[in-house]
């Protein structure tokens, strides 16, 4: 397919964004065409900066609703000719119209389905794993649709939830995975081999 141009929207540190930097800077096939933040003092914008990439907020104001926000974030994204989105810690639902079936991907730090969902994000994710009592967790990067954290599954890691874990210390650990992850996942995509049946995903 060859190299995939993205869009990287975030909310927050932009760990991950810095990741995808790094990578696509050692040779993973994809470039950042944008980064979009939905808060003006999202860490992640100043990352953008410092790395010499366009940075724009796109503030997620309470008085606009989620079709105008939506409408706002879509007016940029499509400035950018972008192939494909990344969802790096970007808290609020984005619309997936026709042509971006399948090309928005989302990490989110547990397994899905479990610990998914609205309000599920950052630590939060790892307090209500510890509170639960689970012994597994881990992250997933999966295709956004409609719905938060429901979408067709491309790769899963696994980590083992230690007694003594307090959420700081398995959200370390977990993004560790996803470090890996999610480029991974990127990578398989440009590469062509991840084709959709339903709602399985299947890795050639
Ligand atoms: C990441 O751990 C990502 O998996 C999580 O937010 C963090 C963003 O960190 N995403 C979600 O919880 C989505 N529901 P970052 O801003 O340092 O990249």
């Amino acid at each position: 397919m060859g190299k995939l141009r993205l869009a990287v929207l975030l909310s927050g540190a932009g760990t991950t964004l810095q990741n995808l930097i790094d990578r696509s800077r050692a040779g993973d096939p994809y470039d950042i065409a944008v980064v979009i933040g939905s808060k003006p003092d999202a860490y992640g914008l100043e990352r953008a900066k410092q790395a010499g990439l366009p940075a724009v907020c796109v503030a997620r104001k309470n008085s606009l609703n989620t079709d105008a926000y939506n409408d706002a974030l879509w007016a940029e994204i499509r400035k950018h000719d972008v192939t494909h989105i990344v969802l790096a810690g970007f808290l609020h639902m984005l619309r997936v119209p026709e042509d971006f079936q399948h090309k928005i991907v989302n990490i989110h730090p547990a397994l899905l389905p479990s610990f998914g969902g609205k309000g599920m994000y950052g630590l939060h994710v790892h307090e209500a794993v510890l509170e639960y009592g689970a012994k597994v967790t881990g992250c997933t990067v999966h295709f956004v649709d409609e719905k938060y954290d429901t979408g067709p599954i491309i790769l899963q890691k696994c980590v083992e939830v230690r007694e003594d874990d307090t959420p700081e210390t398995l959200q370390a650990r977990v993004q560790e995975t996803e470090r890996e992850a999610l480029p991974e996942a990127l990578r398989l995509i440009a590469e062509g081999r991840v084709t959709i049946e339903g709602r399985n995903v299947r890795i050639r």
